[in-house]
């Protein structure tokens, strides 16, 4: 029996954020809910009757799955536990926004079994939250936050640098405010202004409002200080955990291990293929009732392919990657084949090679360089 990743995609939001260009829907009507949750469980079935596998992470996000009513998240959470052999030591997540959260939903979440909560903040500040389009302001992210912990002892935060408006200090008072609720597990990204969102055709209007590079990248290394002192290791390029609380399931992608991703847009490896699902959730409801698949994408992954997606994901860990396991997957010795790509990253200052290769803090800030190095 192969060990298995779950993720499992909740395409429904309150409303869009300005920034954000994951595929997820507002403004749905009950029965599209319905019938979206009823077709994940049909995707499902098709793993069910062809593979022996066993579930040891599943990772419901989205979108936000805190949005709907956590009577879907129960059922769905019911029909894997009968159907799939569920390790019981699985990770179980889910995302949630501070808007949709209650009591009675993390109460819920917990007797089925969820054992991890992520949440999303992003910042605790009015303005900075305002001009991104977020639904909660910072008053709604603090309520929640003091009751969390009550009900998940493994909880993460979402924050982003670089918005629009943040300073170095208003990041410091967001990062400071957020350890006082003693997250173990904490993700920082760096805003991504991506094509086609509000906040890309707005970019001009915002332009003034954004810390410059450096500024950006101060805010990111203060965090990581700060963090370190209150225990909170940084293990991946935008990941920081208590030790013994790192994201199991996301693990599994930097480790190039094998998922499935079920929903629309979700994304699965799976003996030796990368599949993508469709994201368009009419197209995904349609195609799931006609043949119980909804794949649009399908790629087989060359062992040339697969060497560099084990160096790229890899090299997100900040612990890197091990030398020997490199020789063990690949048969061959990473130092020889990549030998001047190496010399040129190490002069670059940008990598550090013993038994195993990793990024510097340097290599961490111009990460792109490094993959281009390797696409
Ligand atoms: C799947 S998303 C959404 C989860 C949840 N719905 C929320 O809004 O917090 C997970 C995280 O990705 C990050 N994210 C989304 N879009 C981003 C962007 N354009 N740039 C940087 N981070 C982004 C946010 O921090 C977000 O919490
Ligand atoms: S950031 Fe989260 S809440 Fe906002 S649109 Fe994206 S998925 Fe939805």
């Amino acid at each position: 029996m192969r060990n298995i990743g779950l993720y499992i995609h909740v395409p429904f939001c309150r409303k869009k954020c300005y920034y954000c260009d994951f595929v997820s829907y507002e403004n749905v009507d009950d029965d599209m809910v319905f019938a979206y949750f009823s077709a994940l469980e049909n995707e499902l079935i098709f793993y069910k009757e062809n593979y022996e596998i066993e579930i040891d992470t599943v990772y419901i996000g989205g979108g936000t799955p805190s949005f709907v009513p956590a009577k879907y998240i129960l059922k769905l959470l019911e029909f894997i536990y009968s159907n799939f052999n569920v390790k019981n030591t699985c990770e179980i997540s889910i995302e949630a926004n501070p808007e949709s959260i209650t009591k009675e939903k993390l109460k819920s979440y917990r007797k089925a079994g969820i054992n991890r909560l992520s949440v999303g903040i992003q910042s605790l500040n009015d303005t900075e939250l305002r001009v991104i389009g977020r639904v909660h302001d910072s008053a709604v992210a603090l309520k929640i936050l003091s009751v969390v912990p009550l009900y998940f002892e493994n909880f993460s935060i979402d924050v982003i640098t670089g918005l629009p408006y943040q300073t170095f200090e208003s990041f410091m008072q967001t990062l400071n405010t957020l350890l006082e609720f003693s997250p173990p597990h904490l993700s920082i990204y760096s805003l991504k202004i991506e094509e086609g969102t509000p906040l890309f055709n707005r970019y001009e209007e915002y332009k003034h409002s954004f810390a410059d590079e450096d500024e950006e990248r101060r805010m990111f290394w203060w965090a990581r200080d700060r963090l370190s002192e209150v225990g909170l290791y940084h293990y991946e390029i935008s990941n920081f955990a208590k030790k013994g609380f790192e994201c199991k399931h996301n693990l599994k992608y930097w480790n190039c291990d094998e998922y499935i991703g079920v929903g629309c847009a979700a994304h699965s490896f799976f003996d030796g293929y990368r599949y993508y699902n469709t994201s368009n959730i009419n197209e995904y409801v349609k195609k799931i009732k006609e043949n119980g698949l909804a794949v649009e994408g399908k790629e087989f992954i060359s062992n040339e392919e697969s060497e560099k997606e084990f160096i790229i994901l890899g090299l997100r860990k900040i612990e890197g990657f091990s030398l020997d396991e490199f020789r063990e997957r690949f048969g061959i010795e990473f130092e020889r084949k990549y030998k001047y790509r190496i010399e040129k990253l190490k002069k670059y200052g940008l990598i550090e090679i013993d038994n195993r290769i990793k990024l510097t803090k340097r290599g961490i800030d111009l990460a792109n360089l490094v993959w281009q190095e390797f696409i």
